[in-house]
């Protein structure tokens, strides 16, 4: 969408933001922030595919969406580390729907062991903190995005953290049982090379990359971690799923049509001092 005028009452901005008839892929969609994704777009008319492992009951959820919003969506389960699995979404998702428009990569692995520290992290829990995060962001930018650049259109939105920006404040954490593992910050890095990569390597094609960087999401947290968390925070506070959830509608609809390459800071100013 790229009407060529320099007069702006010829445009229907509010039709700019609306996903009605767009199918948007979101990885890790029955998490914290991937159901924010997936009801925001959902309200703005999209048809969702929520992609998640088993446990996270992504069918279900599925048809959760389906029967509010009185629209078809499709629930796979979905291991995003697996070649095989990410074609089968590909797959499964033109079977239904005939088309992919929007692709948002919000999953991560939370390992068992995932706060140990530093000098004691395990091979293998970095390989699956990395093996998820990165890789799993990798194969579903390849599989997905390449139909997209075949399609000649497309939108995706990888997320990384805070932390692929800045190092975390270890104050942050003091009198809790929280933290940031370093597997955590250096798979967010290269999400955040990887999707600064894909937006040019792509961006004549059609399809734009850009990302989205939550902060701090409330989820029931330790009361101290609540306080420090607003004591280093310029807005003072942690911040809600929902508040993430409409820059996604923005950088998937026409609204975002000249944004490629960036990165969204949705953060409460956390970098800005
Ligand atoms: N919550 C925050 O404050 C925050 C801050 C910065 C960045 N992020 C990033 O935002 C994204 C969403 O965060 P969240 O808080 O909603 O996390 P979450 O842990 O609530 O959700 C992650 C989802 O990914 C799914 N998942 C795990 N392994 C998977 C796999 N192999 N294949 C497919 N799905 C898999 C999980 O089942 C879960 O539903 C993550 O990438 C996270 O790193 C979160």
């Amino acid at each position: 969408m790229n009407e060529r005028t320099t007069d702006p009452t010829q445009i229907d901005f509010k039709a700019k933001f609306d996903l009605s008839g767009k199918v948007i892929i979101i990885t890790g969609g029955c998490g914290l922030i991937g159901r924010a994704f997936a009801e925001a777009c959902a309200q703005y008319g999209a048809n969702i595919v929520l992609a998640d492992i088993e446990a996270a009951d992504p069918a279900g959820k599925a048809k959760e969406l389906e029967a509010r919003h009185k629209r078809p969506m499709l629930g796979m389960t979905v291991d995003v580390a697996k070649k095989d699995s990410v074609n089968t979404l590909k797959e499964k998702t033109l079977e239904k729907f005939g088309r992919i428009d929007g692709l948002i990569n919000g999953h991560q692995n939370k390992t068992n062991n995932f706060f140990q520290k530093f000098e004691e992290y395990g091979e293998d829990n970095w390989d699956a903190v990395v093996e998820t995060n990165l890789k799993g962001t990798f194969l579903t930018c390849q599989v997905i995005g390449s139909y997209m650049a075949e399609q000649g259109r497309g939108s995706i939105i990888n997320i990384p953290s805070t932390y692929s920006v800045v190092a975390p404040n270890q104050n942050l954490y003091k009198g809790t049982s929280l933290g940031c593992p370093a597997a955590y910050s250096a798979s967010k890095g290269g999400v955040e090379a990887l999707s600064q990569y894909l937006a040019t390597y792509w961006a004549a094609r059609g399809v734009r990359v850009n990302q989205i960087t939550p902060h701090g999401v409330w989820n029931n947290h330790e009361e101290q971690f609540e306080k420090n968390f607003a004591n280093f925070s310029p807005l003072q506070r942690m911040s809600y799923n929902h508040e993430v959830a409409g820059a996604a509608v923005y950088l998937l609809s026409d609204a975002s049509s000249y944004v490629t390459g960036h990165n969204m800071l949705v953060e409460g100013g956390w970098t800005a001092w």
